[in-house]
Parts: C-alpha cells; structure tokens; sequence
C-alpha cells in the first residue's frame, strides 16, 4: 500500500506490516554493516531502508580461513555471523544508524532457540523498526539455516521470537535450500510472521586447484550475486502464488537475490515482491541502490504507472500494510 502522495510524480513508498518505507530499496543484510562504511560514498538518507549484520546475543568473530571468493557471475561468501553482539549493537551503531532516515531492520541470528529469544527480547525495547529473523544463513555450525530447511524447526523458533518481540514487526528470512519453501513459508506465517525475505545465499562451494582442496574452512559456501537471480525472481514469483492458494494467509514479500539495477528490481517488483533488498552489487557499485531508486523513478514516470502495486503483475490488490 503506498501512502505518500505527491503532485503527480510516481510514488515510491511502500508500506510493509505497518512500517513505511519511502522506496522499496533495502540494505541487505551482511553487505552493508551499520551503514556506517557506506556514508561516505552514497547519501544514506535516500535509501529506503537498512537491514543490519546478522546479529547474535553474545559477539561473534566469525569464521577462521577465507571468507569470500569471487565466481564468474556472483560471490561465494562464508563470513559466519561476525558481529558485536546485540547488547553493543544497540548502545554503539543503532543511536547513528537512527539518525540516518531510512527504516532500520535489524537482521536476528542465534545457534539456539533460547538464544534467538533473548535477543528478541533485546530489540523488541529498542529503537528499531523491524525485525529480520535469520533462519537461513549457511554458514554456521549450529543454529541459522538449520532452522530455515523445514516447516517443524522454522516453527520452533518464528514462534519464541514473536513471543518475546511482541512490539515488532517480524520478517522471517528464507533460505532457498529448503526443500519446500512454501511449507516452510506458510509455517512462519502461522507462527507469527509479519512479511517474508527472500532469498538468502545459495549452499555452493569452491575447490583451490592449486591447494587441491576446499577454498572455505566449512567447505560450503553461501552463492549470492547475479547468478542467482532468475532463480530468486522464480522463488518469490512461485511463493507469492502459494500464499494465495486456498487456506493459506499472505503476507508481503521482500524480495532479493542478485539484484543490481532498477529493470533486475522491477521483475521482482513485478512478480510480487512488495520490496527488494540489494547486497552483492554495492560492492563493486557502491551507487547502486542509489541508481535504481532513480531508475525505478523513472521507469514509473515512462509507463505511467503511479504506485508500486500498479507494478505488480499477479494481479489483485496487494495486502501489504
Ligand atoms: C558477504 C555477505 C554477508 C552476508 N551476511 C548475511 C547475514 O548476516 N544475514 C543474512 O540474513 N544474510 C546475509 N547475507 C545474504 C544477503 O543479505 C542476501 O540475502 C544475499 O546475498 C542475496 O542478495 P544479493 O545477491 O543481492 O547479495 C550475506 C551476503 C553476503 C554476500
């Protein structure tokens, strides 16, 4: 549902389980940091919103070894949560990320269920906007993906963390390596889930030649960038359809996975995602979000299309608030 209207030029807002966003254009998780290394190079305020760093309870250093690899059309990371902690997340970044403008999502990862909990509890009292629940990262031992790859362990933790975050918006972050994504989908939305992300990182891997071993540590890896993106688009075009079959309730979708410009943007606009998120692209083009909030623009104001639910070719109004 777009809300702000302005004397005929194309409205870009959105507005996503009650928060609003001035554009669909997100920050994806893992490739933007606190927004802070970024400031310098693009005007923070323009983006429509920032979704942090996975963030865990406790600190995390992350994974030993290498940590990225560059494949011919995407990126192979194997990061593992590197993060401060919640507790030093919301006393030193979030006072600045506050500031900036755009919507902050805070991305939430945990081994355990306890731990998920309680550091839903800790951002339920802060001064984010929404939630990110994480469920589908690759690239730790215990915990993320493994709760992302059936309906059962999605459940198990979707519900202790609407539980003990009852004052905020819950985006629940899929993984594409479930076997039924759907049935995981539908599962986090009875257990509370306000809006759906998808995708995380494809499960992939990379062998050194030279070495004649895994170039990663854990051996697999997390796939994102342009490779994956007629994956993705297929992903949330295939869920966008299955939360609308008899009995199942649906919410918005924020859709990504190698999204690097306004025409990559509009197909998932296009095939039922209330909002996208970009990660990989910013790092060889840090203009890029930038680049497609315009080209979105201008794209809208072409074909006279006046809101971004004019944009979606599923047909219906979209419920998105
Ligand atoms: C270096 C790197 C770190 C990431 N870290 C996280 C993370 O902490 N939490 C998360 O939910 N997704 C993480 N992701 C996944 C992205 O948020 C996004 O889902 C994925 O990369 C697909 O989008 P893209 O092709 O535009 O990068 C990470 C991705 C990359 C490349």
């Amino acid at each position: 549902m777009s809300i702000l209207n302005t004397d005929g030029a194309p409205d870009l807002s959105q507005v996503i389980a009650g928060v609003v966003f001035k554009n669909p254009v997100i920050a994806a998780s893992g490739t933007f940091g606190y927004g802070r290394e970024y400031g310098e190079l693009i005007d923070l305020s323009r983006l429509g919103g920032i979704c942090t760093k996975g963030l865990t309870l406790r600190p995390r250093t992350g994974n030993t070894g290498q940590r990225i690899h560059e494949t011919p059309a995407g990126l192979l990371n194997s990061i593992g949560l590197e993060n401060p902690g919640i507790p030093a997340f919301i006393e030193k970044e979030l006072p600045r990320l506050r500031e900036l403008g755009p919507v902050v999502i805070a991305n939430l990862s945990g081994s355990t269920v306890e731990e998920y909990a309680e550091g839903a509890a800790l951002l339920n009292d802060a001064a984010i906007d929404m939630i990110e629940l994480n469920i589908s990262c690759p690239n730790v031992k215990a915990g993320g993906m493994t709760f992302g790859l059936d309906p059962e362990a999605a459940v198990s933790v979707v519900g202790p963390v609407r539980k003990a975050a009852p004052d905020k918006p819950l985006a629940v972050k899929l993984s594409p390596n479930a076997p039924d994504l759907a049935a995981v989908a539908r599962a986090c939305v009875r257990a509370g889930a306000d809006a759906l992300s998808l995708v995380n990182t494809f499960k992939a891997m990379a062998i050194d030649i030279r070495r004649r071993r895994p170039v990663f540590a854990n051996v697999s890896a997390g796939l994102s960038g342009p490779a994956v993106r007629p994956i993705a688009l297929r992903m949330v075009w295939e869920l966008y359809g299955a939360l609308r079959e008899p009995g199942a309730a649906a919410v918005p979708l924020i859709g990504m996975g190698g999204i690097a410009g306004a025409e990559d943007a509009l197909e998932f606009l296009m095939a039922g995602a209330s909002a996208i998120q970009i990660g990989s692209a910013t790092f060889p083009h840090p203009q890029t979000m930038i680049e497609t909030i315009d080209g979105l623009k201008v794209f809208m104001e072409k074909e006279g299309i006046k809101n971004l639910a004019e944009l979606n070719i599923r047909g219906g109004a979209e419920k998105t608030a």
